[in-house]
């Protein structure tokens, strides 16, 4: 482990106290090991965000926050400060309240210390954790992007800072509010697939132009990705495939994570693209990244199910989550969606239902959050939908002081396959265990139920004129 990342770990500690005895109008109380599945905190009438990272992604997230109601993007960061002024001119154009703007590479600190509930990380990876453990030290909750820790050493300093600060500490993963992956948590919660079994997720995009794009032409910022690539092994980023799986089969709340295996192939396609693309001189072709192109790990829960998650974001296919859930009475399959189920307990599911079926079936099934706010977020956008529904689930979760989908313990247990992937990899494929975050807790957590929102409550009355009233 990197000794800067972890003398910031340890430097971390001392900053809850202080937020405590500067008598910080968040800070709450410790609640213990084990506590934060069903955590809740009291109702935030109206919340206040900070966003931290304004490149590709952040900005998005800044439009839809500030279209919900009751809720205020009271504060803006990133490294430029030209980031931040075009999403206050964003703000102004759309009559909303000016935010505190923060710049430069340390801005987050004084954006966490100001007045915020919730603090939203849309930065590079290795500043995910830095920046949510100093929200938290600070009172505020953290909301973060996907992959939350890279590392297994970040994942249990963000489960034990939540847990000692009393905050919620969530990963922003949109595909478990994606319309299939929620069309199957209600067809596993309905039984219709029976007792499950095995699931396969994946995140498999041509990733190879953005990688090597210049930063200072749309690309990420100072080839983050790209970087990382170069120097790791295993699979980076789990959990678009892996957190709807986790939920489905009450992963945390029921059964656990037991160990993983992963095999990792050669990289042949990022240096095949790189010598074409910017010929055989180029520091592209020469870099060489570690990652193999296609990292398969294989997790097997304590229950004894199996789950497969993939990653390949250098291979010339479309793109892919695989979605694939299989139990004793069906399973269902994305990229194109299809389902097969057996009539009763026992008979086989040979054959996919066909298309006419198969619309029947998702129409019926439909998860209510769809069937209440989906058309208001295909209108909204962000991935189809499912990125203003997840933000909508949160703000109105904390809203109405309700537990959030996803606890800090579902963020560690997705993320430690990044590191655990890698070490696995690294060593023919032997297996390595997961820890288990809940520390026993899972044994007694509920599992996920199937929530939905009440637009009413939020101030959304008619789903027709949402455009006025959500001000976008
Ligand atoms: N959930 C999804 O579907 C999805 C999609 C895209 C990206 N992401 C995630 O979002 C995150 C950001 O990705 P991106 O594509 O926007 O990358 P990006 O490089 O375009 O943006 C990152 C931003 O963070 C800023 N930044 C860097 N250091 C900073 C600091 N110290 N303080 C404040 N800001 C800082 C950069 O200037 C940049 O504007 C990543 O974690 C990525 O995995 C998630």
């Amino acid at each position: 482990m990197n000794t800067d990342r972890r003398d910031f770990l340890k430097g971390t500690m001392w900053m809850g106290a202080v937020a405590a005895l500067s008598g910080c109008a968040t800070a709450a109380k410790s609640c213990g090991t084990g506590c934060m599945s069903g955590f809740a905190v009291a109702p935030i009438k109206k919340v206040r965000v900070g966003v931290v990272g304004l490149g590709m992604r952040g900005p998005g997230a800044v439009h839809r926050l500030a279209s919900i109601p009751g809720v205020e993007v009271a504060a803006l960061c990133d490294l430029f400060q030209d980031r931040v002024d075009a999403q206050q001119k964003w703000l102004a154009n759309k009559g909303k309240p000016k935010a505190r703007s923060y710049s430069g590479g340390e801005g987050y600190k004084a954006l966490c210390e100001s007045d915020l509930d919730l603090v939203y990380i849309a930065t590079p990876w290795a500043l995910h954790t830095p920046v949510a453990l100093y929200a938290m030290e600070h009172g505020k909750h953290a909301a973060i992007e996907v992959p939350a820790a890279m590392y297994l050493d970040e994942c249990w300093a963000l489960v034990e800072t939540a847990e000692r600060t009393g905050r919620h500490c969530m990963q922003l993963e949109n595909c478990c509010y994606g319309e299939v992956e929620m069309l199957t948590l209600n067809l596993v919660r309905q039984g219709k697939l029976g007792e499950l079994v095995h699931g396969e997720g994946a995140y498999i995009h041509d990733l190879r132009e953005l990688n090597y794009l210049d930063p200072k032409k749309g690309g990420y910022q100072g080839y983050w990705r790209l970087k990382w690539n170069a120097q790791h092994y295993g699979n980076p980023y789990p959990t678009h495939g892996l957190l709807p799986i986790m939920q489905a089969m009450d992963v945390n709340r029921g059964d656990c994570f037991d160990y993983l295996t992963c095999v990792s192939s050669a990289q042949i396609g990022m240096d095949a693209f790189a010598k074409l693309k910017f010929g055989e001189d180029s520091w592209e072709a020469k870099l060489h990244p570690k990652c193999g192109d296609m990292s398969t790990t294989v997790i097997r829960t304590v229950k004894g199910r199996t789950i497969m998650v993939q990653h390949d974001v250098t291979s010339a296919r479309p793109y892919s989550r695989i979605n694939l859930l299989s139990g004793t009475m069906g399973c269902l399959n994305d990229y194109p969606f299809r389902i097969a189920l057996a009539a009763k307990p026992g008979d086989g599911a040979h054959g996919w239902m066909d298309a006419e079926q198969t619309a029947k079936l998702r129409e019926e099934c439909k998860h209510p959050l769809w069937k209440v706010a989906g058309a208001l977020a295909q209108k909204m956008g962000g991935h189809g939908g499912m990125d203003f529904l997840m933000d909508l689930r949160l703000c109105y979760c904390l809203q109405n002081g309700l537990p959030l989908d996803m606890d800090v313990y579902d963020l560690a247990s997705s993320c430690a396959v990044c590191e655990l992937s890698e070490r696995s990899a690294l060593n023919r494929g032997n297996s390595v265990d997961v820890p288990d975050f809940t520390r026993g807790g899972w044994k007694t957590a509920k599992p996920l139920g199937i929530e939905s929102v009440d637009l009413g409550k939020l101030g959304i009355f008619d789903v027709k004129k949402d455009d006025a009233q959500l001000n976008v």
